[in-house]
Formats: C-alpha cells, sequence, structure tokens
C-alpha cells in the first residue's frame, strides 16, 4: 500500500476503511475482512460506538499490531482539555489497545467554544505517548489557524467531507498551504454517489473499471485519503484496487467540475453543524 507522509514524519496508507455504521457480530466480520483484502488504516470514532469492534477485528486478523494504524475521534461531549485526554484513555481500554495511531477532533462545535483546550489535550496525549498522530475533523481555515496559533502545533490530518459533489477544493488549498494532510469522508458519496455522471461514467468505461474506482482515484490523484466504507468484501476488495491505472488531468478536472456550493450531503457544514 502507498503510503502519504504527515506533517510529523509518520505516514499513513492512502486509502483507509471507514467503520461507520458497523458494530456487532457483523460489524467485527466486515472489518476483519477489510484487514484481510489489504485495508491497513480503520478510521474509527468514539461516537460510531464501534471501537470494541475495531480492537478485536485487529486481534481476530492476527496481524502484527504495528502493521495495522488505528485511528478514532474525541466527540463534542468530550471536549476541554483534561476531558479529551481521558476521552483517549477511554478508548483505548475499550479497544484494548496501549496506543492509537491517529485521534481527530470529531467536530469543532463552535458555539462550545472548546476547540483550542481539546486541542492542546491532544498535544498532551501525544506527549504522553497515548496517540503517535493527532488531528482534526471539519475544520474550517479560522478554526484551523486558531487551534495553531494557540499551541504551535499544527494538525497532521483534517478529515473533511469530500466527494466530486463536494470537491472542497478551497480547503485543499489551505491544507496545502499549511502542510495538513486531506482525508475524506463520504467519499464515493455515499447514499449521492456520483456513478452515473457523465465524467465518472466515461472514465469507468474508458479504463475499465468501476464507477466507484473512478471516484477513489479521483481522490487519490488530488491528493487526499479516502476512507471508503463497505460491509461487503468485493466492493471493499474493488475500492482498494486503484493503484493500476491513472486519471488524465483533463479527467480528474471534470469530475471536479461536478462540484456545487450546496454538494454537502446533509447539510454538515462545521460553522453551524455540531455533534455531541
Ligand atoms: N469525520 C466525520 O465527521 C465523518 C462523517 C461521516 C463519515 N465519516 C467516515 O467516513 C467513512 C465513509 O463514509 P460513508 O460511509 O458516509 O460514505 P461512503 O464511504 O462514501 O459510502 C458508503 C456507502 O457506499 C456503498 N459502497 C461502498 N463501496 C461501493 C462500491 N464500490 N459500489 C457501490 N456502492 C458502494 C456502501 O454500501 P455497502 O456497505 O453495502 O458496500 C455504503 O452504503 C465512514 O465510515 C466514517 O469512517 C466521518
Amino acid at each position: 500500500m502507498e503510503t502519504y507522509e504527515l506533517n510529523d514524519g509518520t505516514t499513513l496508507p492512502k486509502i483507509g476503511f471507514g467503520t461507520y455504521p458497523l458494530r456487532g457480530e457483523n460489524g467485527i466480520a466486515a472489518m476483519t475482512s477489510a484487514l484481510e483484502v489489504g485495508y491497513r488504516l480503520l478510521d474509527s470514532a468514539v461516537n460510531y460506538r464501534n471501537e470494541y469492534e475495531v480492537g478485536e477485528a485487529l486481534r481476530r486478523s492476527g496481524l502484527p499490531r504495528d502493521e495495522v494504524q488505528i485511528a478514532t475521534k474525541v466527540p463534542g461531549r468530550d471536549h476541554g482539555r483534561g476531558k479529551a485526554i481521558a476521552s483517549i484513555e477511554a478508548s483505548l481500554e475499550v479497544m484494548g489497545l496501549d496506543r492509537l495511531d491517529l485521534v481527530l477532533i470529531h467536530w469543532p462545535n463552535p458555539s462550545q467554544g472548546k476547540y483550542v483546550r481539546t486541542w492542546e489535550g491532544l498535544v498532551e496525549a501525544r506527549e504522553q505517548g497515548l496517540v503517535r498522530s493527532i488531528g482534526v475533523s471539519n475544520f474550517t481555515e479560522p478554526l484551523l489557524q486558531e487551534i495553531i496559533d494557540a499551541t504551535g502545533v499544527i494538525p497532521a490530518v483534517n478529515q473533511i467531507e469530500l466527494h466530486p459533489r463536494f470537491p472542497q477544493v478551497d480547503m485543499r488549498a489551505v491544507h496545502a498551504r499549511l502542510g495538513i494532510q486531506t482525508s475524506s469522508w463520504s467519499p464515493l458519496g455515499k447514499r449521492d454517489a456520483a456513478y452515473d455522471e457523465a465524467p465518472v461514467a466515461d472514465a469507468a468505461k474508458a479504463h475499465g473499471v468501476t464507477p466507484a474506482q473512478v471516484i477513489l482515484r479521483w481522490q487519490l490523484q488530488i491528493g487526499s485519503l479516502p476512507l471508503p466504507k463497505s460491509a461487503n468484501p468485493e466492493r471493499q476488495r474493488t475500492n482498494l484496487d486503484v493503484f493500476g491505472f491513472e486519471l488524465t488531468d483533463a479527467e480528474v478536472e471534470a469530475i471536479t467540475g461536478l462540484g456545487k456550493p450546496d454538494g454537502r450531503l446533509f447539510g454538515g457544514d462545521p460553522n453551524t453543524h455540531e455533534e455531541m
């Protein structure tokens, strides 16, 4: 698996596995299958209520701990410096791990006004060795600037909604300027995937691949780290099999051109959408 180098000198696989809403025995089976077909990064969150399943899938896979990267996210109700550290300790406990590879602040929740203290908590958790890399999710440019100015620590990753209908051209430029790795949630576009749109369907035909593979290849060529979720082993496998072809610049541009200002899936604007 090819990797992205992060601003803290570590690496992440170029594609990760989205684990929401996989839970229970079926969830463990889907995650174990994802590890079997080759995923080496599992994206979880406290609010997905599947951290136990993530740890269990890792154990059942038989893979050495160091070969798989485990990510989770601190929820809104755990914002604050001490609470964020306690949240990470609780995640480790539930997962049965002694270290996480990546922890993100799940949503900034600007009206709570605690995202700077929360970021300080993540910085301290990293210093304590609880987590290797730290980042954020759903942060806007001003919010990124605020936590960087307050701590001097630049997030390694910002995980944002990013798919052909919402390609986040501006945020990707912000990340490039600051040295932050973009990661895409709902990378296929979930229930509103652009599989039938001409730029995607035509590229799929031209390269002899599926529309989902075109979208994931587009994610790589715009420099993002997509986290596709699938409970189906065959789709898990094909979603990972996107390193053997290359879209032309014109194809990449045409897919990006599907973007619309109101292209978000459910109105998840981080300035107004908050999750606890
Ligand atoms: N940070 C955040 O705020 C945030 C928010 C949302 C999501 N996330 C993360 O992002 C991950 C992925 O997002 P998502 O699940 O919303 O969207 P997604 O990965 O874009 O789409 C998942 C949906 O597409 C289907 N699918 C997967 N591969 C397919 C293929 N090759 N062809 C056709 N359909 C396919 C899946 O069904 P099957 O399972 O049946 O294949 C599922 O219904 C989540 O699991 C989570 O880890 C983060």
